[in-house]
């Protein structure tokens, strides 16, 4: 006889400087919302980054607190959780060890099984718990603070890398930038609202990895690379004089040549699959300006954008608790903490 699948799941996320928790519960509407809390470290705003050391000691203080309140807001009791999800890499390994043994606490002390996730998988499922259609097969954009990918995903679980950053990661550039220009850590949402402010007309920045000599096959079709633009604003940052008077317009330059390189890449990428449906994820997918642009892009080639609202869009437990469901059957397998993991299921060209 083979156990029944698992309804009720705990996800936990602590691979970076969001302490998080989420329940997840299958149904015969599909994999349901229950609740999720997500407790954003505020002591790297100090130091204009992530201290690993600081992110692992405030995980520790708070996961215990957090996990009661994701399972108080659900109305449930730690004993009626029939899986426990945690994400097992990659971010820091002090910070991730935290949730993953945590986890196995919960997993000991209940005998419920627990299974271990692939926190970039977690990121392509966090989107489908509020839109049903944000299913396979998909075009994923995944820009966050540490990756960039483009994916294509016929299936759950079946990924193809299209193109990744060469250098930094989207949100990584949004935030050197930010600190460029004296704004605070992290800079993504600074610059997004100092670029509202600004003048597209001011700064034209070059577009990296992106001209019309490219054809599908080309390396660089589908990469990104951010440091040529990194670059052209620092040397435009000296230049600039009173930073004061430019900052917005240097920002709105920096954000509309990201905007555009996002664009056209991934319109490049349902071309070329043929899909019609385009997945939005990380962190850098709470910016409007390049919703609008990229849902407005597809729109006018007959494909849907599905983009995240914020909570679900930066690092959470419900995204891994949910593709803690998928992976339900792994339960079992050794979990552990690892800084570089790789994606599972995903096809490199
Ligand atoms: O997914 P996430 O929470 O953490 C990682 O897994 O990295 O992404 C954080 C990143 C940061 O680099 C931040 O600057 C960026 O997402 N971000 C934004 C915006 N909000 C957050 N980037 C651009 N515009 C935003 N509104
Ligand atoms: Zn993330």
């Amino acid at each position: 006889m083979t156990a029944a699948p698992p309804r009720t799941v705990l996800g936990l996320e602590t691979s970076c400087d969001e302490t998080s928790a989420a329940v997840v519960q299958d149904g015969p509407g599909g994999p349901r919302l229950a609740s999720c809390v997500i407790l954003s470290q505020d002591v790297h705003r100090v130091y204009r980054g992530v201290v690993p050391e600081l992110a692992s000691r405030a995980h520790l203080t708070a996961i215990g607190d957090v996990a009661d309140r994701a399972l108080a807001d659900a109305g449930l009791t730690m004993g009626e959780v029939d899986l426990f999800a945690v994400t097992e890499g990659p971010g820091l390994v002090g910070a991730l060890l935290v949730g993953v043994s945590y986890a196995k606490g919960l997993a000991l002390a209940t005998g419920a099984p627990l299974v271990g996730v692939h926190h970039l998988e977690g990121h392509l499922f966090g989107t489908a718990l509020e839109d049903p259609a944000a299913v396979p097969p998909f075009v994923a954009l995944l820009v966050s603070g540490g990756h960039s990918m483009l994916l294509d995903a016929p299936a759950w679980g079946r990924y193809r890398l299209l193109g990744e950053t060469r250098d930094d990661a989207v949100g990584e550039a949004f935030d050197k930038v930010g600190s460029l220009l004296g704004l605070g850590y992290p800079g993504g949402p600074a610059i997004e609202r100092e670029a509202a402010r600004g003048d597209p007309a001011r700064y034209r920045f070059p577009r990296p990895m992106l001209h019309g000599g490219q054809r599908p096959g080309d390396n660089d079709y589908f990469d990104l690379s951010m440091s040529g633009l990194k670059t052209a604003v620092i040397r435009a940052v000296r230049a600039a004089g009173d930073i004061d008077l430019e900052r917005a317009h240097l920002a709105r330059g920096f954000q509309d040549a990201v905007i555009d390189v996002l664009v056209a890449k991934t319109l490049r990428a349902i071309q070329a699959t043929g899909r019609t449906r385009v997945v939005l994820s990380g962190g850098v997918a709470c910016n409007q300006a390049l919703r609008a642009a990229l849902g407005a892009a597809l729109a006018e080639r007959g494909a849907t954008l599905h983009a995240p609202s914020p909570r679900l869009a930066t690092d959470n437990a419900a995204m891994i608790a949910r593709a803690g469901l998928f992976r339900a059957a792994e339960a079992g397998r050794p979990v552990d903490a690892a800084a570089r993991l790789p994606f599972p299921g995903l096809e490199r060209p």
